[in-house]
């Protein structure tokens, strides 16, 4: 084995709040790839920080591989959202004859599926709204509220977050997309590590030539 076991719910010894968060799920509607990593305050699960996630409304939260999650991150998901077609109250969840004012899932505003890709660093505290994409090697500034899809390799921030900067040229971009480091083989990415660290191109494009 090179590097951490992908299957250890705590990959660094003696400390419970890094997790690797695929081996810390119980929901079905949450699927994480190999060494996505969040970093709890105290111990709390990933899934704390996923609210709103009821499987009834049908939506996912789909994130990649190599993504690093920092503490109290929140990501808001379908269920959290009142109908807005009239009264936002909720009067069907206090029972006693309003429960048969129940809205249909039609009737609920629904965004869909929340995605996230590869090698994206989600800063503390930040809030992803639901339905947003965020593409692969984003940057989500600390307390940042996201509330619209985020391009590839790009930097976003505020409330709601707007782009801060592209981290690479457009051509370094469409490469490194092209090269999906993330996707190798453990014992590739192992050895590749300095220059996907230094974003050294000239080596990464031969890493993409290995089959
Ligand atoms: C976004 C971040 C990565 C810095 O990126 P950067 O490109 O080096 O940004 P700079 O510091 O040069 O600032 C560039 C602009 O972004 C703004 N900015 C930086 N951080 C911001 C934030 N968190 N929210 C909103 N705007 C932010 C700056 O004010 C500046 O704005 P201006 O161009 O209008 O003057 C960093 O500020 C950040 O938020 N990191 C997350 C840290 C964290 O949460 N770590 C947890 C442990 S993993």
């Amino acid at each position: 084995m090179i590097g951490p076991n992908p299957n250890e719910k705590y990959p660094v010894p003696g400390n419970t709040n890094v997790q690797f968060i695929r081996n810390t799920i119980t929901k079905p509607n949450i699927i994480v790839g190999d060494y996505s990593y969040y970093d709890a305050v105290n111990g709390e699960s990933f899934e704390d920080q996923v609210l709103y996630h009821y499987e009834v409304i049908g939506t996912k939260l789909i994130i990649g591989k190599f993504c690093s999650i920092a503490p109290e991150v929140r990501f808001m998901m379908d269920g959290g959202n009142h109908r807005m077609d009239g009264s936002t109250f909720p009067f069907n969840i206090f029972g006693n004859g309003w429960e048969k004012h129940t809205p249909s899932l039609e009737q609920l505003p629904i965004k869909g599926d929340t995605i996230v890709g590869n090698d994206v660093w989600i800063g503390r505290r930040a809030t992803i709204m639901p339905g947003v994409r965020i593409g692969d090697g984003a940057i989500i500034a600390a307390e940042a509220v996201v509330v619209k899809d985020v391009e590839p390799y790009t930097i976003v921030g505020g409330n709601p977050a707007r782009e801060i900067r592209k981290r690479f040229s457009p051509e370094v971009i469409q490469e490194l997309l092209d090269i999906k480091w993330w996707d190798s083989d453990i014992e590739l990415i192992s050895q590749y590590i300095g220059s996907i660290v230094s974003g050294d191109m000239d080596t990464l494009r031969k890493m993409k030539q290995h089959p």
